[in-house]
């Protein structure tokens, strides 16, 4: 009998399904010992409290196209791992009794980047663990895509393309808000697919300057409208110059709900035209997985499967180059892969008049 534990934890994508049935079916299709299937409820917390349900290949038949996550998730922070809950449960050996009272071979962990260091931290602990990386950010060092990324792309695209019939009607400026977290992936791609005037992403520092005159231009050019599409983590030159706690304070003491409502406060006021925001929020995580997802979604389900079968633990799965591989966990954990400001993309972006606020 072969026993695996499955948890998705963190914030969900489209592909979290996906990528479920993946290991199952490899597992039953691939295994020689029957497959004994836990199913953890709403991420780490499931295993902290013996929360699970024994599940069949049957429950992971017909999600290939669902999104959000059969078994429920929640964020467990990793800096609060050693510290008791309110309940005075400690987590980590709460996971690893689980784990061995459910007698588990391996643990299967679809999640960012918080939640595959709390899988690096139950590898060191002994556990046979292995990640699996999800998130629409993008943003898991060591893999150059993960699952749930180009579903989001998609719906931020189709948002921006929305955006231009009535920007076009009004004749406004939108600034279009674009998850991401603390990188840019979500808006560069959607920015260039939905054909964005000005994309601001983190790791490229603004200066509204360069922002007004691009819109100015555009404007005086002829074009009736102007889309800006801007990452929810942007940062002006002027905040990327401050030590990471001024930062911090000023961001707590900002009074709009987000960066994108100050940026089209100032447009509006700098250019006289006719502002708005819209904010996709967590559209960008909901519906159906793209076809592309969906591919990348199972080759990972499938990638694990096999490394379980074969006895390969303490990994996450990746995909480097285009090839598929295994990254020690030890070696991704904790780290974040921004995008890269001299990339082709940006370069190409550039290429076509599109402004970063950079220069
Ligand atoms: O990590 C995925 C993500 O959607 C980020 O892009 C965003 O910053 C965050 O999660 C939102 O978190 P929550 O669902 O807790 O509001």
């Amino acid at each position: 009998m072969l026993r695996i534990g499955l948890l998705t934890s963190g914030g969900d994508c489209q592909a979290l399904n996906a990528t479920m049935r993946g290991i199952v079916k490899a597992l039953v299709h691939k295994s020689e010992e029957p497959v004994e299937i836990y199913g953890f409820e709403n991420g780490y917390r499931g295993l902290i409290y013996g929360q699970f349900r024994v599940m069949t290949p049957a429950d992971f038949s017909g999600i290939l196209t669902r999104g959000g996550t059969i078994l429920g998730t929640s964020r467990t922070p990793f800096k609060l791992l050693d510290i008791p809950g309110e309940d005075g449960v400690e987590k980590v050996p709460a996971m690893v009794h689980t784990y061995h009272k459910l007698k588990l071979d391996c643990l299967f962990m679809l999640g960012g980047n918080g939640s595959t260091k709390t899988a690096n931290r139950l590898a060191q602990e002994g556990l046979n663990v292995i990640a699996l990386p999800k998130t629409i950010d993008n943003d898991t060092w060591g893999t150059d895509i993960t699952f749930g990324f180009t579903s989001a792309i998609d719906v931020a695209t189709r948002c921006i393309d929305d955006i231009h019939t009535t920007a076009s009607s009004h004749g406004r400026v939108f600034v279009i808000e674009i998850m991401g977290h603390k990188v840019g992936w979500i808006p560069l791609y959607a920015g260039v697919a939905g054909g964005a005037d000005v994309i601001l992403i983190p790791e490229i520092p603004y200066d509204m300057e360069n922002v007004v005159r691009c819109i100015e231009e555009r404007i005086h050019g002829g074009g009736k409208f102007a889309i800006i599409a801007v990452a929810e983590g942007a940062i002006s030159k002027e905040e990327a110059a401050l030590p990471k706690k001024e930062y911090k304070k000023r961001v707590a003491a900002r009074t709009s709900p987000s960066i994108v409502y100050d940026i089209a406060k100032e447009i509006e006021e700098r250019t006289g035209r006719e502002t708005r925001v819209a904010i996709p929020g967590h559209t960008q995580r909901g519906g159906e997985p793209d076809a592309q997802d969906r591919i990348f979604a199972t080759q990972c389900g499938v990638e694990a499967a096999l490394a379980c079968l074969a006895g390969e633990f303490g990994i996450m799965i990746a995909q480097r180059d285009g090839k598929m591989c295994h990254m020690p966990l030890a070696e991704v954990a904790g780290k974040l892969k921004y995008v890269d400001p001299e990339s082709d993309l940006v370069h190409e972006a550039k290429a076509l008049g599109i402004s970063f606020g950079d220069e």
